[in-house]
């Protein structure tokens, strides 16, 4: 694996291996001393466009357990705020020594131009771009389900069958479009479920259903309910009449988490609106897996930097990721 810049190039048997491979870096992580010396004389570049604490500490944390060096660079307050592009921040990166670069990125697009100009030969993951994708947030919310539903019987499985309901801002959200293909490669049926005017126009071409309604979703019986952050920040425009509104109609709410099957979790990349998207019983509750969400995506972006840094295991072919 070369680089990680989406998941819908991933096929079903990269997939398997990176949530397998994150499965062997859970069980390091239950050990007293959590490091390992896989990547000793790496060097991960942290290189944040865009403001983030879990993505970039996970990510911070994932080298760290793999003994790499990590260098942190955030936009605000850097040559960036100066003008300096994107290509000349990638080589002053890269002329420090960095082995892969982990970018998040308000453009849709940016860590795939970063991989493919020709600028730098390191790795690059995508840790977020614009609207686009956002992969290791996929993989850890399918590491996540796959764990829950299978326990330790989950290595080499898919989420066969699985149904998934992803709830609220699809219109903004990578983490919804990342995981509608890597859900859907899995085997997963997945159901988007937010007010017309949040719901994307391409959607016709994903292998998806909309609901408009979220208690018919609810009532359909999901064994997953990813709810998903109303992204105030991306709006221009009012996308639906008021807060309150919203919440009425798409929050998950003490009376909506009742009417769950009895074993269906609920999910939440983080941050939160509480009280928005996502009531605090729902947010606090036994289904919650939004911490373990937090704890997972450390195994899985130790798996990533691994497979990227370290080179495949044997029965892997040398694939690019993409
Ligand atoms: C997501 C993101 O940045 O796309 N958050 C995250 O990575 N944990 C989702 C969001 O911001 O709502």
């Amino acid at each position: 694996m070369r680089h990680l810049l989406d998941t819908q190039h991933l096929s079903r048997a990269e997939a398997i291996e990176i949530l397998d491979v994150a499965e062997d870096m859970a069980d390091t992580q239950r050990r007293e001393v959590k490091k390992l010396p896989t990547l000793r004389g790496k060097t991960v570049v942290n290189l944040f466009f865009e403001d983030s604490t879990r993505t970039r500490i996970s990510f911070e944390a994932a080298a760290k357990r793999l003994s790499a060096d990590v260098i942190n660079f955030s936009a605000k307050g850097s040559s960036v705020s100066k003008g300096e592009s994107l290509q000349d921040t990638a080589q002053t990166l890269q002329a420090m020594g960095a082995d892969a670069v982990v970018i998040r990125h308000g453009a849709s697009g940016a860590p795939r131009t970063l991989a493919t100009s020709g600028w730098i030969t390191a790795g690059v993951v995508n840790a977020g771009d614009g609207t686009h994708e956002h992969p290791t947030q996929a993989l850890l919310d399918a590491f996540t389900i796959r764990k829950r539903l299978f326990g330790d019987d989950s290595r080499g499985r898919g989420l066969d069958g699985i149904r998934v309901t992803i709830v609220g801002d699809v219109l903004h959200s990578r983490v919804a479009r990342s995981n509608v293909w890597l859900l859907h490669t899995l085997g997963a049926h997945v159901t988007l479920v937010a007010p017309p005017t949040l719901v994307p126009q391409d959607v016709s071409g994903w292998p998806i259903e909309v609901d408009y309604d979220l208690d018919h979703a609810i009532a359909a019986g999901p064994d997953a309910l990813m709810m998903l952050r109303i992204q105030l920040e991306r709006m221009s425009a009012a996308y639906f009449p008021t807060e309150r509104e919203y919440s009425r109609r798409y929050g998950l709410d003490a009376r909506r988490l009742a009417a769950l099957p009895p074993d269906s979790i609920v999910m939440h990349p983080g941050p939160m609106n509480r009280g928005l998207e996502i009531s605090a019983e729902a947010a606090d509750s036994p289904r919650s897996t939004v911490l373990e969400q937090v704890t997972n995506g450390v195994s899985v972006r130790m798996a990533v930097l691994y497979l990227l840094l370290a080179g495949e295991r044997p029965h892997t072919e040398k694939e690019d990721l993409r």
